[in-house]
This record gives structure tokens, sequence and C-alpha cells, in this order.
């Protein structure tokens, strides 16, 4: 599901860099400090760490090989390494984050205790995929009205238990941190035309894309048919993406 760096990139990489954007000016980390960003991909929120907060350095981890060479390539005055949220292999830093990582790591209890055993600060977002993002919530919206079976597929459903602000309070709270807040983000995602939203899901990287891809060929033609009837149908087609960002310290 990760292994194509440029087609996440198209697909929802272009979308995370201005959260990342506001999720750093929300965090206000003081220059100076060094940073752990755990499953980098491409390098979307390390990058963004390097341009707005001054780190003294950042290392970005993530279990795959692609993703970390597309990054390696994207983001010079980065280190990039293998690991994975769950086994941060005795690193330290002064702060923790993770971008739109924790609904993919099998145990996130465990990822958020490494993390505040990692770093006296930790941040982390995640799309709001009930409703807020809603990119993902129109594909799903459609898939579902074409194969009721998409249902369990959906990120919605699937990741409500973690990208909500109980959960995020209760994770960070259970791991020991304190003074932990939670915030919504909310950015513009304006595509040139259909065709601009529509290809990013045929390219394999995400939960949608992996789904689009089990898809018989009429059956994604239907899907695609219902979302361009759903959308308009002329000039960019403008719509938002919205995060739940989460902090806390120890
Ligand atoms: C949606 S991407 C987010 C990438 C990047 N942080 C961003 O904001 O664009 C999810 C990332 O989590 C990584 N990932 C999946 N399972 C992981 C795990 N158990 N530990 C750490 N990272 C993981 C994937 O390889 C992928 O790079």
């Amino acid at each position: 599901m990760w292994s194509f760096g440029d087609a996440y990139e198209s697909y929802v990489g272009r979308w995370s860099r201005p959260v990342a954007v506001e999720f750093l000016r929300w965090l206000g980390v003081p220059p100076g400090r060094t940073w752990l960003d755990v499953g980098c991909g491409t390098g979307a929120l390390t990058g963004t760490v390097l341009a707005h907060a001054q780190p003294a350095a950042i290392t970005g981890i993530d279990p795959s090989e692609g993703f970390l060479d597309l990054a390696r390539q994207r983001v010079p005055g980065a280190t990039f390494e293998a690991g994975t949220a769950t086994d941060l292999g005795g690193r330290t830093a002064d702060v923790v984050v993770s971008g739109l990582v924790l609904t993919f790591v099998p145990d996130v209890v465990q990822a958020v205790g490494e993390f505040a055993q990692a770093a006296p600060y930790v941040g982390s977002y995640l799309w709001d995929y009930t409703s807020g993002m809603r990119m993902m919530r129109l594909f799903w919206d459609a898939a579902k009205d074409v194969d009721p079976a998409a249902a369990s597929r959906d990120e919605g459903l699937r990741f409500s238990s973690v990208s909500a602000p109980g959960p995020l309070r209760a994770l960070w709270a259970g791991a020991g941190l304190r003074d932990v807040e939670v915030t919504g983000i909310v950015v513009p995602t304006v595509f040139r035309d259909f065709d601009d939203f529509w290809s990013p899901f045929l390219g394999g990287a995400g939960a949608a894309p992996a789904y689009a891809a089990t898809l018989p060929p009429e059956q994604l033609g239907a899907v695609r048919d219902l979302l361009r009837s759903r959308l308009p149908e002329h000039g960019p087609i403008e719509l938002t993406a919205k995060a739940w960002a989460v902090r806390g310290s120890r």
C-alpha cells in the first residue's frame, strides 16, 4: 500500500504539506530543537519542519524503503532511517511528531508510549476521515453506493476509534502526557479538474487507491462516473481537508 512514493505524492502528499505548516505553527516549538518524524513517508512533514521550525537536527523514520528513497531525494538536510512507530530503537529527541500515521499502526497505545518515552513533547495529526477530509469522504461514499462491501474498507468507519478528539486525548493522556490539547486544522484542496481529482485514486498508494485497485473495471468506472456526477462539471473542484491534531508534554 505504501511502496509508490510518486503516486502517494499526487494522492495525498500534496495535501499533507499545508496541514503540516499549520500543525507546526500550532505546536510552537522554538528553534534549535532535535526532532523525530515517525512515519515520515515521502518527507512532507520532515521538510516542513526544516523549512519552518529551524531544528538542530531531524530524523525521519518509516518502514517503507520506497518512501525513504524519495524522502532522501526530496529533503536534503534530514536523516532518514528505516523503523516503525512501535519500535523507535531507543532514539531520543526534544520533539516527536507523526503526521497521518497512527491509523496505520497495529498497536497505537504502544506507539504513543514509544513517542512519550523518546521525547518530552509529542504531537501528531490524522485526517478527519469521518467527514472533514472531503476527497476521501466523497470517494468512500461513492464506492459504497457501487459496492456495499466497500463499507469494510471505509477509513471513516475503520479509523473513527483513533482519529477523533476523544480517542486522541485519551491516547496522549494514557501515555502519561500532560497539558494535552486537540484542535482541528482545515486546509483547501483545489483540483484543476475531474482528472486531477480522480487519477490519484488509480495510483495504488494509500487505503482508497489500494481498494480501487481491487475493483473490476466496470465497478471502478461506475465509482468514477458517480463521483463525476457529484462534483462540479466545469472549472476547478474546490474542496477542503480537515485533520485532527494533538499535542502533549511529559
Ligand atoms: C499517510 S502516510 C503519511 C506520510 C507522511 N507523514 C505525510 O504526512 O505525508 C502514512 C505513512 O505511515 C507509514 N507507516 C505505516 N505503518 C507504519 C508503522 N507501523 N510505523 C511507522 N510508520 C508506518 C507508511 O509507510 C507511510 O509512510
